[in-house]
């Protein structure tokens, strides 16, 4: 479980970045690790075919954890025949900003490989301890391809675990082999790729064919996939599609992560079936949901099958419970969720049909609707979010909390106070929606820490509260910011189309 929660966390991360504590600045040991700056780092890139540089900042949490490790892996990398040298680049100092915002870094750490002077520029995608470091960075400045010349090397190379493309050809010259080539450089960061002038020597499939072509094997589906187009362009594109299963399996198997990992950075809507892999049906579900994905893996959705015992992290983050499985869940990019629970096999396709004609209404992380809500502080849940914050027609003061925030306990009763001189305002409510166990529009609220205030103008002007945590501070800028357009009037207009919304963007953490 653990593995799979952190896999989640994993994937959540590249979403939010949440710097943690700063701490003292730890005391510098002789380095193996090469710190540049803007003074001296395209100097140094310029005279380097190969070099790594790790963009951190001081207060970022797994930068603190990686440190140790790529300073080992450095020592390991310089004493090599072939050095490799690793660098670092603190992204948090003014004076490097302009380094980081060329390199395109948006989260920390951000490494890069860059060749050839700096021309070429690649994203690191390795392990993050040492000896994984060191092998990974090895490969990277060995050649792009590696030739297979016997049977057992194939056999050593392509094994059944993993994605692997193998060019074939006559001989290692001519177009289509410059092409590979190109191809090789491209994608080197992500997948192991090798060429050979004997197809005898592969696993799987014909092994009559002489070439060129490039067989891509992989551990699902068909299990290998030919290709003879030898544009670049077309083969890159030819990997990638080739490369994502049908279904991805969601469990506790380590070889399964990256196509986890893959489906999850798809921009397709994604659709997820849990069920029990050890029950019966599960064999029927599997051979349904095939079905399915089949007739709709050209219209924009990626399908993954995940087992119930390994999916917690899954459940927590989109409140599901164990009880409503088997279930489907398919989420938009945009955030937007549709849910089926307690599903048999013989309705996904009735479901998902019902589904793409627009005939399912969409999803809603929600808290039960309270029975009554008679608090100066009303509640707010996921399910009534429209009708008390935006369709109201009020100006609305809205917390975000967590159960278990400190600072928030501290300001329920100073909001108690705000919404009990307001009781007699008809146009003003305060409320508050505990944001750990409801959904939140967060194309309107950004939500990075508790607690989060927002108001709502009766007008539609949305903007986050940053002022004091006073009483005082609190009325004022209700008062200040409240529109006086009067509540009935504003009723009878409903419904109306949503007004356009301001919002006010948190500081970028960079
Ligand atoms: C899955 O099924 C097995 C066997 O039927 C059962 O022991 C287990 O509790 C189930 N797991 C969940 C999470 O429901």
């Amino acid at each position: 479980m653990a593995k799979i929660v952190s896999i989640f966390g994993f994937l959540f991360s590249l979403l939010v970045l949440l710097p943690s504590q700063i701490s003292a600045e730890e005391s510098e040991a002789k380095e193996s690790v090469l710190t540049l700056d803007n003074t001296n780092f395209h100097d140094t890139v310029t005279k380097h075919e190969f070099i790594v540089v790790e963009f951190y900042a001081p207060w970022c949490g797994h930068c603190k954890q990686l440190a140790p490790e790529y300073e080992k892996a450095a020592s390991i990398l310089s004493s090599l025949e072939t050095p490799i040298v690793l660098a670092k680049v603190d992204a948090n100092e003014e004076k490097n900003k302009e380094l980081a915002s060329e390199y395109e870094v948006k989260g920390f750490p951000t490494i890069k490989i860059l060749r050839n002077g700096g021309k070429n520029i690649q994203e690191y995608k390795g392990p993050r301890e040492a000896d994984g470091i060191v092998e990974y960075l090895k490969k990277q400045n060995g050649p792009a391809s590696t030739e297979i010349k016997s049977a057992d090397e194939a056999s050593a190379f392509i094994g059944d675990k993993k994605i692997v493309v193998v060019g074939v050809f006559p001989k290692f010259s001519g177009e289509e082999y410059d092409n590979f080539l190109a191809l090789a450089d491209k994608l080197r960061a992500d997948y192991d790729i090798a060429h050979t002038l004997d197809a005898k020597y592969l696993p799987r499939g014909d092994s009559s064919v002489s070439g060129p072509v490039v067989r891509l094997f992989k551990p699902f589906d068909e299990l290998f996939v030919d290709s003879k187009d030898f544009n670049v362009e077309a083969l890159v594109k030819f990997v990638e599609e080739s490369s994502i299963p049908l279904v991805t399996i969601f469990n506790n198997e380590p070889s399964n992560h990256p196509f986890v990992v893959k489906y999850f950075n798809s921009p397709n809507a994604k659709a997820m079936l849990f069920v029990n892999f050890t029950s019966a049906s599960t064999e029927a579900f599997k051979a349904k949901y095939r079905e399915i994905a089949e007739q709709y893996k050209q219209q924009g959705i990626s399908f993954l099958i995940g087992d119930v015992e390994s999916s917690q992290g899954a459940f927590q983050y989109f409140g599901l419970k164990e009880d409503q499985v088997p279930l489907i869940i398919i989420q938009h990019t945009d955030g937007k969720k549709f849910f089926k629970p307690n599903l048999e096999p013989d309705h996904l396709a009735a479901w998902l049909k019902a589904y793409k004609d627009g005939d399912v209404a969409p999803f809603v992380k929600s808290e039960p609707i309270p029975a009554t809500n008679n608090e100066p502080v009303k509640v707010v849940v996921g399910e009534t979010l429209q009708e008390i914050v935006f369709n109201s027609g009020k100006n609305v003061l809205l917390e975000f909390y967590a159960p278990w925030c400190g600072h928030c306990k501290s300001l329920a009763p100073i909001l108690d106070e705000v919404a009990v001189s307001f009781q007699s305002d008809p146009d003003v409510v305060i409320a508050k929606l505990d944001a750990t166990a409801n959904d939140i529009p967060s194309d309107t609220f950004e939500v990075q820490g508790y607690p989060t205030l927002y108001f709502r103008s009766a007008s539609g002007k949305v903007s986050q509260y940053d002022g004091g945590r006073t009483k005082e501070d609190i009325i004022e800028f209700i008062q200040k910011n409240k529109d006086t357009t009067g509540a009935a009037q504003q009723e009878v207009e409903q419904p109306k189309a949503p007004a356009q919304q301001e919002v006010e963007q948190p500081k970028d953490e960079l």
